[in-house]
């Protein structure tokens, strides 16, 4: 899936990312209720002269869980550790990493629900007392030791807050659902890095891409880029309404912000299944996707926008998905 634009991949996209992610809680568009209370609780904790209790935040690929993270630590006056649930194997990465945190420090953790079970149970000590305790030694020679850590701030990011265990989940004080952005949050984005980026958009041009970008600021990111490209070698560089939808088309983004995978999740469904109920399971080789990938970054958007619908026996495709394919729908009564 490397080639397509929409792909929502865990991986970000480098200098690019970073050049336009906003760095402070005033420039962060959208998520106005998560915003109104991490400002709350950081000017707190900052009074007490406390760190900020630990902030799980989780929700779809490309929803700003890690720039929320960066603004954190920066509204903290922090600064931020960051690393990976994948990139921890064994205990001592862990330890390494929470033994050298200093005072205050922010503690970034990427994909959290994806450290292993025993190395994650290290983390329940540090979170509550700061401490971390360690079997140091084998066999007959080993020992728990307990060193003090500083007082810390975790930041933990997942896709899949159901993935995490109870004892993790239960100490994280402040606990964030990202949701999907809005079209009027969308075009504020997009008008925002097409200010940085320098290159002009008029606003019907905005909000077009804002449509297409299935309510996740990445993919509006992503889809400026390729548009300005399309806007630069064929036409004058600036980026019109039909400059976008031309483009758009091309890289096969419907007006609703459906791609490829999308259709063709959808038809295999319609021609293979019938029209569901299916399991996620079959539908994923059917088109030859990773079963995450279709949980975390497809079906999310499609269930939200009625065009798929979960029941107890499996994935069923909606009338509204029919009519938007132009399929004929025949009522599963007969
Ligand atoms: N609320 C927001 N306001 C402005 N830009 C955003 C916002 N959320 C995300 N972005 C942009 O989208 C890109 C992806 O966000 P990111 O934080 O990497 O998502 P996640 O970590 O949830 O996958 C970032 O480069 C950032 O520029
Ligand atoms: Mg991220």
């Amino acid at each position: 899936m490397e080639d397509r634009v929409v792909t929502n991949s865990f991986v970000s996209d480098d200098q690019f990312e970073k050049n336009i992610r906003p760095q402070y809680l005033t420039e962060y568009i959208g998520q106005t209720e998560i915003k109104e209370n991490l400002e709350i609780f950081i000017k707190a904790a900052k009074m007490r002269e406390e760190p900020l209790d630990h902030v799980l935040l989780y929700g779809g690929p490309g929803l700003g869980k890690t720039t929320l993270a960066y603004i954190i630590a920066n509204e903290l006056g922090s600064d931020i550790r960051t690393c990976s649930g994948p990139a921890i194997e064994k205990s001592g990465d862990l330890a390494a990493i929470l033994s050298s945190l200093e005072p205050g420090d922010v503690l970034f953790i990427d994909e959290i629900h994806r450290i292993p079970r025993y190395i994650e149970e290290i983390l329940y000590s540090a979170m509550e007392d700061f401490t971390l305790d360690i079997v140091v030694g084998s066999d007959a020679t080993s020992r728990n030791i307990r060193i003090d850590l500083p007082p810390f701030t975790l930041i933990g990011a997942t896709t899949r807050a159901g993935d995490l265990t109870g004892p993790l989940r239960d100490r994280f004080g402040i606990v964030s659902k990202l949701n999907y952005y809005n079209v009027d949050e969308l075009t504020d984005i997009v008008k925002r890095t097409s200010r940085v980026l320098e290159n002009t958009i008029d606003d019907k041009a905005a909000i077009e891409l804002a449509k297409r970008s299935r309510g996740t600021p990445r993919i509006a990111n992503r889809l400026f880029k390729r548009v300005r490209d399309y806007a630069l070698v064929i036409g004058d560089g600036v980026i019109d309404l039909k400059i976008t939808k031309m483009s758009l088309d091309k890289l096969k983004v419907d007006p609703l912000g459906l791609d490829e995978t999308d259709y063709n999740l959808l038809k295999s469904i319609i021609e293979k299944f019938n029209g569901g109920p299916v399991g996620i399971d079959a539908i994923a080789s059917s088109i030859g996707e990773e079963q995450t990938t279709i949980e975390d970054v497809y079906e999310p958007y499609l269930l939200q926008n009625g065009f798929l619908k979960r029941t107890n026996r499996g994935r069923v495709v909606t009338k509204k998905a029919y009519d938007h394919l132009k399929i004929e729908y025949q009522d599963k009564m007969f």
